[in-house]
């Protein structure tokens, strides 16, 4: 029965891991319109060690708090539960597999980060350096494997060499996890370098579980266009991130939507979780881009608040209205918890 309502990773559309855009509202959209599975932005295990979980009754949330800052480190909900994969990145097994068991119960998966080739990860012996130590990130997963019982999968880069990339792959899939998602460019390769879609499709050969091929965003337009790159990697599975950053309707089967469309039902998400104003703009600003330079972007640039951003997008009545039931919620939470 328990394997029954494990997360399965064959044949799905996949929102990838963006830090500070994956936050709450971001995944409930990607769901809205379509992915199937949605992952977390990377999330250090020291920070979610430090977390102690609380049962938001006013937002109908979980929340994962670090008391010695009042941080909100991670913050889900039902409506994702059977859907979301947290990923973190770690450079210790005993770490890693503490802060997947402090997620366990409110996760559908668990995601080890092996390939942020930034400065802060690589000089934590965390993302990409895991890449070149095959033994450590080996005992990570295997660690995390055996401390949880959901899915655990990585996510990576390729090596330069075709073959020591599909070496790699296979040592890391005897640990026991349940996909690989492989970014087909190495830690040096920037965005604008051609994806090595060969490499992905080469692994995927080699493999019996499910890989997610991703890196393919410089060609994705279209839902069409995700096929075709499932198709050319070889992959059931596609996991798109900066298509998506810009345009979350990138998952509707049916086509994409207009930009106010898709940042009218963001906000709506935003406000009814409460999520924080400069995360909410972040957000936002990476949708419209240089259509920022137009009136109603300029006024967005001038906003502090959630609802300063709502008013923009003709949200603002929804901002106010549930503003106003939160906190009388928070009023009678208190009353009782004084009583
Ligand atoms: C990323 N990427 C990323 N990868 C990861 O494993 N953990 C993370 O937290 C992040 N954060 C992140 C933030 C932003 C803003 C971007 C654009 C990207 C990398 C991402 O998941 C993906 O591997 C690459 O962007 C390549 O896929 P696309 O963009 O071609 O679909």
């Amino acid at each position: 029965m328990e394997n029954f309502k494990q997360l399965c990773y064959d044949n799905k559309v996949i929102l990838a891991p963006m830090v500070r855009i994956n936050t709450l509202p971001m995944r409930l959209l990607a769901l809205d319109y379509g992915a199937d599975i949605v992952y977390t932005e990377e999330l250090i295990d020291h920070r979610l060690i430090k977390c102690s979980r609380h049962v938001n009754d006013t937002l109908q949330s979980i929340d994962f708090i670090d008391k010695s800052n009042a941080t909100v480190v991670f913050r889900t909900c039902s409506r994702e539960k059977l859907h979301v994969v947290l990923q973190i990145g770690t450079s210790d097994p005993e770490r890693a597999a503490k802060a997947a068991q402090v997620v366990e119960q409110d996760v559908a998966g668990i995601d080890i980060n092996m390939g942020c080739p930034k400065d802060f990860s690589l000089k934590g012996g965390m993302g990409a350096a895991l890449l070149s130590c095959p033994d450590k990130a080996c005992t990570i997963l295997s660690a995390v494997v055996s401390a949880v019982s959901i899915p655990v999968t990585c996510k990576i880069r390729v090596l330069p060499d075709i073959n020591d990339t599909i070496e790699l792959c296979k040592k890391l899939a005897t640990t026991g996890i349940a996909a690989i998602a492989v970014h087909g460019r190495t830690v040096k390769e920037r965005p604008n370098h051609p994806n090595r879609n060969h490499f992905i499709k080469a692994i995927s050969e080699a493999l019996d579980i499910p890989v997610i091929a991703n890196g393919g965003s410089k060609e994705i337009e279209t839902f069409e266009d995700i096929t075709k790159f499932k198709n050319i990697t070889g992959c059931s599975s596609v996991m798109i991130a900066r298509t998506a950053e810009k345009n979350c309707s990138i998952f509707k089967r049916d086509g994409k939507l207009e930009l106010g469309t898709i940042i009218r039902d963001y906000l709506h998400h935003a406000v009814d979780y409460d999520n924080v104003a400069p995360n909410t703009k972040y957000c936002i600003q990476n949708m419209l881009r240089n259509i920022q330079e137009t009136e109603q972007g300029r006024h967005f640039l001038e906003s502090t608040s959630l609802q300063q951003i709502c008013d923009l997008w003709d949200v603002g009545d929804y901002c106010r209205e549930k503003t106003k039931t939160m906190n009388c919620l928070r009023f009678e939470e208190r009353d009782i918890a004084c009583n």
